[in-house]
């Protein structure tokens, strides 16, 4: 037996216990004929002493030890005489009667401490040494107790866990698809899943009724803080519901989670909020509702008295910051630096101070009179002490999203974004379509197989763009956690679906043709859901990024760089292939 105990485990009543531990060595230090040295394991951290004085010539054995050796002593729990309150196992150590190195360590390139000095690429390198870390560590014992809550919440409500293929052809999330040659077809590719979209349908046509599925989707596009090119979906979908059936469940799913993860509970249902109003009073489609400042549109108000920039405007909008009048000179400047950044795209900023006396101080004074402040001042509901921020510009969408920008920076600034709070939020109505200007034609706003609001139907030919989707997508603190819909289950509705997006009868029979056929024999009424795993554990662990809930992640370029993968392959293996790589100029 290599242990008798974890080093988390020892506590007073083991007093007296002759043990045997393992681990990897953190730390030493020596003092006199004795030698202390702190064991760490998965499970926490033990100190052992080495005492010339019980076993002659010991301390020499542990002053040869290094960093991340791993150990093998028996010895006995003694009580410590002075505690450690900050370690759980602070109030005993273990005097070693018998040292066993089971494998020496080459110095680690960084300190595998809470508070590493190792850099960001570095410590992906060496990701096995940077796994030992505890907050690491954390993470990924988090993920595999949100991952274990979620398959036995959704298996006592009967959901059946489903695996799907890895090559397949193309799913149409709208990504670019990571593709796969096969030997035994030469020419030919698979596919890597962006969604097992199609097969989860595919499996309500097979009567499968619930069905849910922790898999991961592969999605090669550019990679952000919440992106990565392949991530974990918890996969869900059902038969014979309807959008509010969807809601229900999952929305039942994130409450469970919450409860039993971080001890928090949910009393009454989210929020819920149309996407249409999203855009207009949040700029987003993804509002973070853990602060007001919603948006005040301000035409009647601020057009028409002479200041040619609002007076050329397609929409002037504003929020107002509570007690954020002190905001010095400088600190406006930096907002308007913030503003006009290529990233947020307004060409300026206008704010107004409400002073104690109720009047307001603003940058645009000469273009207005106080009367006309007063009314502006008014649609905020502002106090004396508040400060509005305006921004206008010729295309409403634009500049709501570099309202939104403004908006989240001040919410930061004034520390309302605290990642200990929780706003949960259902976006509902999404549009079914989205034009795009480029190409002039429609794109599917969530996927082609996303339903129409049944009331909507009959708009579908003469008011495309404004017919509304029985879609969904879960918000949490602004970030899109999870999103679904109902789907069509009607061929000739898919048929006239796909033609408002532009597919010719033979590109949807040879994209989708197997699931319009399967859709011939008695395809039932269907909806689902899709959440992102890894933002979900890094929204409950409060990281800024998704890596870092991720055992082996990759990096912004797409890379593993500990793998080095992405890498070229053999000739050999490209013969195999049939395969010539021959790159464009500009990749060589
Ligand atoms: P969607 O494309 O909205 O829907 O994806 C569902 C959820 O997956 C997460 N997600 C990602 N997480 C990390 N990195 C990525 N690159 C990434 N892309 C998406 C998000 C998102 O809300 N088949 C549909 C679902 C359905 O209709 O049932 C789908 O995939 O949290």
């Amino acid at each position: 037996m290599y242990r008798t105990h974890t080093c988390g485990e020892l506590r007073l009543p083991d007093v007296g216990k002759t043990v045997t531990l393992a681990g990897w060595v953190q730390r030493l230090r020596k003092m006199g004929g004795m030698t202390f040295v702190d064991l760490r394991d998965r499970y926490g951290m033990t100190q052992l002493v080495f005492n010339d004085e019980h076993i002659p010539g010991i301390s020499d054995q542990a002053n040869k030890l290094g960093r991340e050796y791993v150990l093998q002593v028996t010895g006995c729990v003694n009580e410590r005489s002075s505690k450690n309150a900050n370690l759980p196992t602070g109030d005993i150590e273990v005097l070693v009667d018998k040292l066993v190195v089971l494998n020496q360590s080459v110095v680690p390139p960084f300190t595998i401490e809470d508070n590493t000095d190792g850099g960001d690429d570095l410590r992906m390198k060496y990701r096995y040494l940077d796994l030992r870390r505890n907050a690491v560590r954390k993470n990924l014992e988090l993920r595999h107790k949100m991952a274990f809550e979620v398959r036995a919440y959704l298996d006592k409500l009967g959901f059946l866990e489903v695996e799907t293929p890895v090559l397949v052809n193309s799913t149409p999330e709208g990504a670019r698809d990571f593709v796969v040659p096969s030997r035994m077809n030469p020419g030919q590719f698979y596919a890597l899943p962006q969604s097992p979209q199609t097969l989860k349908q595919l499996l309500m046509v097979s009567g499968f009724d619930r069905y849910f599925q922790i898999v991961k989707c592969f999605r090669d596009e550019d990679l952000r803080a919440d992106r990565q090119p392949e991530f974990t979906q918890i996969d869900c979908e059902m038969s014979f519901v309807e959008q509010e059936d969807v809601l229900e469940i999952f929305e039942g799913m994130i409450k469970h989670l919450f409860k039993v993860v971080k001890g928090i509970d949910f009393t009454g249902p989210f929020r819920r909020m149309t996407w249409h109003d999203a855009m207009k009073y949040y700029g987003s489609d993804k509002p973070d509702l853990r602060f007001g400042m919603r948006f005040v549109e301000l035409m009647d108000v601020m057009q028409g008295h002479g200041f040619t920039v609002f007076d050329n405007a397609k929409y002037i909008g504003g929020i107002c910051a509570k007690g954020a009048a002190t905001y010095t000179r400088k600190q406006l400047d930096q907002l308007t630096d913030f503003v006009k950044r290529p990233q947020v795209g307004a060409k300026g900023l206008v704010y107004a101070r409400i002073e104690a006396d109720g009047n307001v101080k603003s940058s645009v004074d000469k273009f207005y009179s106080q009367e006309q402040l007063q009314a502006m001042k008014a649609k905020f509901d502002a106090e004396p002490g508040d400060l509005i921020l305006i921004l206008s510009g010729d295309d409403a969408m634009k500049t709501r999203k570099q309202l939104c920008e403004l908006r989240l920076e001040m919410g930061n600034q004034l520390g309302l974004r605290d990642k200990d709070r929780y706003e949960c939020l259902w976006v509902i109505d999404f549009p079914l379509f989205e034009w795009n200007e480029e190409d002039q034609r429609y794109y599917a706003m969530h996927h082609p197989f996303t339903s129409p609001k049944p009331e909507d139907i009959p708009f579908l030919e003469t008011d495309t763009g404004n017919v509304r989707a029985n879609a969904y997508d879960m918000v949490i603190n602004g970030v899109e956690v999870g999103g679904g819909s109902i789907r069509i289950h009607d061929s000739q509705l898919q048929d006239q679906m796909f033609r408002l997006l532009g597919f010719t009868e033979e590109r949807a029979q040879e994209q989708f043709g197997f699931l319009m056929n399967a859709f011939k024999y008695g395809a039932p009424p269907h909806g689902g859901l899709a959440f992102g795993l890894d933002r979900l554990v890094s929204m409950f662990a409060g990281l800024d990024s998704i890596r870092d809930c991720i055992a082996f992640p990759k990096n912004n370029s797409g890379r593993d760089v500990m793998l080095d993968a992405p890498s070229v392959l053999d000739d050999a293996q490209l013969d195999e292939l049939q395969i010539r790589v021959e790159l464009k100029q500009q990749d060589k």
